[in-house]
């Protein structure tokens, strides 16, 4: 790396070398034996592995080339894609463990930068090498002057998930010749830049976007304190750090930190499995999370609070979310994985009344009101008890949000900062990994079979347009609703 690395590279090269090694993916060995019976009547044994915790996995990697199947599974609802030391998911029980430590313990005692030093280094710091690590993150947050002039490159109105995909993915412009992706230690440099960057990066979207100046971060702030002097810090008053604002906000930032395979880390994987460059993976994966689906849903749910408007719309609009003539949902309910209370909801269900009293906001965040009361409006209904669907990470956290005075078009831009040292982390296990392979799935084929080509001069208006033939609504996999 061509780089003079910073004062934590220097002073921790060798000690950490042995950290950073142990949290490269051990490959389990096989617990059982599953036999599969096909068509034709042949049976293939295959391995079953069991992790530290977790469902049974069957290792289907020699089904084609043993049998010439392939499985199908869209939306992989019954697919493990990778082997992970990092973050454990129970989702019956509603249990949520970064490296083993419960998430609930974690946001009581631990702090955000802690985190990201547990999942850079496995294991949790002492205070000396944690305040070093929380100085070298400090000073990396500084970002090149020269990308500072893209944000004025995006009309005003532009939605700040809009300008983080541009402006991360133009990081890679930036940091790209000087990094090796296949040497340990250039993986930790561009996990600790790219952390570093992301409240810098995210409080310039908001301030250019209202044309305010920008505000550099300076040391003698810890990580969060400098992403609310950068995002609300004004060149004509001293900046209070108010401790609770920052406690509720280092919280909400350990909440997002990772989560298993989810949309957005599962594309900064499979973009990065082509060897490209770690920075515009993490493009790809802001790109993923912005839907209303996943990151997006905070945003969203905010929206649609503000839609309901008042508790006498509640069962109007549980019944819109039940039916399935339209494409409504609750949003910030329902999970994958979840299928019991998300233990970051509770967590930020607590955050919210705190923040609400702090700010003393809750009379004019009606929408706080109204959540309480939809959701227990849900919980009582058979349609969301029978799905079990319950709120999820995005239900309380834009409330919270509003109460801190960040507007609702920067919801899910904070979760993509929160989420970096989950998604770089993933990056680095997988690039870790002994045996690199590009992640390429198949699918099963269900267009036109072989035909003959027709000269243009030759061809018939067809009498209606030829839709793709995709079966209308195929009940094995109920995917496709034309
Ligand atoms: C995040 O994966 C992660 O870990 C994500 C995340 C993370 O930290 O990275 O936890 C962050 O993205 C949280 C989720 C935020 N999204 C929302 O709140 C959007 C609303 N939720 C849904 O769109 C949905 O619940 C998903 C996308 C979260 C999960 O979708 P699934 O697992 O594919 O579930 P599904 O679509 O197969 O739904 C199963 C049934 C369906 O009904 P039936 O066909 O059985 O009759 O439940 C229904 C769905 O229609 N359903 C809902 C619903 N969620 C599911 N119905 C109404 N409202 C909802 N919110």
């Amino acid at each position: 790396m061509s780089q003079s690395p910073n004062k934590w590279h220097q002073e921790t090269i060798e000690s950490q070398k042995s950290k950073m090694e142990k949290t490269v993916p051990i490959s389990p060995l096989p617990s059982d034996i599953a036999t599969l019976t096909l068509p034709n009547g042949k049976t293939i044994q295959l391995p079953v592995y069991k992790g530290t915790k977790g469902p049974p996995m069957i290792d289907i990697t020699q089904l084609q080339s043993k049998t010439g199947y392939f499985t199908l599974d869209p939306g992989f609802s019954s697919t493990g894609a990778c082997i992970s030391t990092m973050t454990y998911i129970d989702g019956d029980k509603g249990e949520l463990l970064y490296r083993g430590y419960p998430i609930e313990t974690l946001a009581k005692y631990s702090s955000y930068i802690e985190v990201c030093y547990l999942f850079i280094y496995g294991h949790l710091p002492s205070q000396k090498e944690l305040s070093l690590f929380e100085e070298t993150m400090v000073s990396e947050m500084m970002i090149n002057e020269k990308l500072i002039e893209f944000y004025k490159g995006f009309a005003t109105d532009s939605h700040p998930m809009a300008i983080m995909v541009g402006v991360v993915g133009a990081l890679s412009a930036f940091m790209h010749k000087d990094f090796d992706v296949n040497d340990p230690r250039d993986r930790e440099q561009i996990a600790i830049k790219l952390v570093a960057k992301m409240p810098t990066l995210a409080a310039y979207a908001y301030r250019t976007a209202l044309g305010l100046p920008i505000i550099y971060p300076n040391k003698k702030y810890s990580f969060i304190e400098n992403f609310l002097y950068m995002m609300f810090s004004t060149p004509m008053n001293d900046f209070n750090v108010d401790k609770v604002i920052v406690k509720a906000l280092d919280t909400i930032f350990m909440l997002h930190a990772d989560h298993e395979q989810n949309a957005s880390t599962s594309t900064v994987r499979i973009a990065g499995s082509s060897l490209a460059n770690p920075f515009a993976c993490i493009a790809a994966g802001i790109t993923a999370l912005w839907g209303p689906y996943h990151g997006g849903a905070n945003e969203a749910v905010l929206n649609m609070l503000k839609e309901i408007g008042n508790k006498e719309n509640i069962p109007k609009y549980l019944q819109k979310a039940k039916s399935k003539d339209n494409c409504f949902r609750l949003m910030g309910f329902g999970h994958r994985v979840y299928k019991n209370y998300d233990p970051r909801a509770k967590v930020m269900q607590e955050m919210c009344y705190s923040v609400l009293e702090k700010t003393q906001r809750a009379n004019d965040i009606l929408e706080s009101q109204l959540a309480i009361l939809l959701e227990q409006a849900a919980l009582k209904d058979d349609y969301f008890i029978q799905r079990k669907l319950y709120p999820n990470v995005d239900f309380y956290t834009g409330i919270v949000y509003e109460a801190l005075s960040i507007p609702t078009s920067m919801f899910t831009v904070m979760f993509a900062v929160q989420r970096s040292i989950g998604w770089i982390c993933q990056w680095m296990e997988m690039m870790s990994e002994k045996v690199q392979r590009i992640s390429r799935p198949r699918q099963l084929y269900v267009g036109e079979d072989q035909r003959e080509y027709i000269p243009i001069q030759d061809r018939k208006e067809e009498e209606k347009s030829r839709v793709c033939k995709l079966p209308m609504h195929s009940s094995l996999f109920g995917l496709v609703k034309v």
